[in-house]
């Protein structure tokens, strides 16, 4: 048991989710993604919430979804929208994990995807490219202060940062 949670944070398309799925696979534990939780708590899609009730109210929703992570989930591995970092209580709810990438590698991976504009299309905030990276710009320092561990992600598959988050926080393998 880690008795605690590893939340993975970074900008949108770094590969949170397919990281924490590898984790999950790795290490046995659930993995839980917040955008899925405020999804199913909405019933409405991410694009959706924005288009009718705007961003602050999505980011009411992430903090309040942060809370009851807090609350309630243990031993899981927290993959996160790219603004979830900015919850007053994140260091509380588990180790923090920054996934890291310059902004080309980032738009070269989402590019790269055989979904790609599908990847795109379902993200408000990927709407308006020179928005995004300074968005990107703005954020990267704040994702590195809120980092227990930096991961580079930069050239390397999911098997290898697994392995070197699970050797950083000495989490037992069982795959
Ligand atoms: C956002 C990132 C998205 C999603 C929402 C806002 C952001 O998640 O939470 O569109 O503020 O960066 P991904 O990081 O999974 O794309």
């Amino acid at each position: 048991m880690i008795d605690s949670n590893i939340i993975l944070i970074g900008f949108m398309g770094v590969g949170k989710g397919s990281l924490a799925r590898e984790l999950s696979r790795r290490t046995g534990y659930y993995a839980v993604d917040s955008d899925d939780l405020i999804e199913s708590l909405e019933n409405r899609k991410i694009k959706k919430i924005f288009k009718e009730k705007g961003e602050p109210y999505f980011r009411a929703l992430e903090q309040r979804t942060a809370h009851w992570l807090e609350a309630y989930v243990r031993n899981a591995i927290i993959s996160t929208g790219g603004g979830f970092f900015a919850v007053e209580n994140l260091n509380r709810i588990g180790r923090v994990v920054f996934l890291d990438a310059d902004f080309e590698a980032i738009c070269a991976r989402i590019l790269g995807h055989p979904k790609a504009a599908k990847k795109i299309k379902k993200r408000p905030l990927l709407q308006d490219m020179a928005k995004a990276q300074a968005l990107f710009e703005l954020r990267r320092p704040l994702y590195t202060a809120k980092a227990d561990i930096i991961v580079q992600t930069e050239g390397r598959d999911v098997e290898d940062m697994a392995r070197e988050i699970c050797q950083e926080l000495d989490i037992p393998l069982v795959n």
